[in-house]
């Protein structure tokens, strides 16, 4: 998987538009196409759950309560937590991702869910203003959005007094390093710069789901420091009550220096010096 810097476009609109169509692309290769093996999809249908251990631990009992899933993509996470026994929305802005969600809660016969199109900007409409117990999201959603500040706001708008927000990111460090090679051996150095504002826009092939696929796409993708999403939870009006970082991620960035850990999560191979991977963190609708 080659990807190379482009420009980014003249506008936030466009460059959220380039990463629709790219999104709309690349769902049903997810879900029914080459990009199944990585999503599990045949483990999944039969039962296999596609939570982490610790996700369900945090998250703690959710039978009977009402989850959003933001950014639920093709549903599979969604699907998870209502076969746990929650009442589900999925939402999300690529159609196409709907139809599949749609379809496997049909092919699982899961009555508790249903899935809105649209984008996170608009949720709050989109939902009629209702409130959930639980918004559940991450696992590569918040570097697809430009505004922090704008999610953290609309996330305060759908969830009760005293729910929870919960999520799964990527670490800065996934975010910021780049395996080199030198001379004296494979080196992470610092490549993306975690004080840029704008977009990193990038042009290559395959998805994270199956790096050979062979359609070309544009990305443009954010990149969140810490104290960027702490901040703007806590400014409209949530309380982190935890945050715990993990040697384990929900994706495979480099093949070459991981290996699996679990079904759907991988970590340095043994020998490479460890850093964090993946994060999450639970907060408290005040
Ligand atoms: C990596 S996926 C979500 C992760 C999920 N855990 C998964 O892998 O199934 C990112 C999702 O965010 C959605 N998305 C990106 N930008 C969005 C926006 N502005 N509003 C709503 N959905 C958006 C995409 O359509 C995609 O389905």
């Amino acid at each position: 998987m080659v990807w190379r810097p482009i420009e980014p476009p003249d506008s936030v609109e466009q460059a959220i538009a380039e990463n629709h169509a790219t999104w709309d692309e690349i769902a049903h290769v997810h879900a029914q196409g080459s990009g199944a093996d990585f999503y599990r999809i045949e483990q999944w249908l039969d039962g296999e759950c596609k939570l982490g251990p610790w996700e369900i631990e945090e998250v703690g009992d959710v039978s009977g309560k009402s989850l959003l899933h933001m950014q639920c993509h093709i549903g599979t996470d969604t699907l998870s937590w209502a076969r746990r026994g929650a009442v589900v929305t999925g939402l999300d802005f690529s159609e196409n991702a709907l139809i599949e969600a749609r379809r496997f809660a049909e092919k699982l016969g899961i009555e508790n869910s249903r899935f809105i199109h649209s984008s996170v900007s608009n949720a709050v409409s989109a939902l009629g203003g209702e409130k959930f117990d639980i918004l559940y999201t991450g696992r590569g959603a918040l570097c697809w959005l430009p505004d922090l500040d704008e999610w953290a706001n609309v996330c305060s708008k759908l969830v009760k007094h005293n729910g929870i927000l919960y999520l799964e990111e990527s670490t800065p460090f996934v975010g910021t390093l780049e395996p080199t090679e030198t001379t004296e051996g494979v080196f992470f150095v610092p490549k993306y710069d975690q004080f840029n504002e704008g977009p990193i826009s990038e042009i290559g092939e395959g998805t994270y789901a199956d790096p050979n696929w062979p359609g070309e796409r544009v990305t443009h993708c954010w990149e969140y420091r810490y104290d960027t999403i702490i901040n703007a939870l806590i400014k409209h009006g949530f309380r982190v009550i935890s945050m715990v970082e993990r040697d384990e991620l929900f994706f495979n960035p480099w093949p070459d220096m991981f290996e699996t850990s679990r079904p759907n999560y991988w970590r340095l191979k043994d020998g490479e010096v460890r850093f964090p991977l993946s994060f999450t963190l639970k907060a408290i609708r005040e």
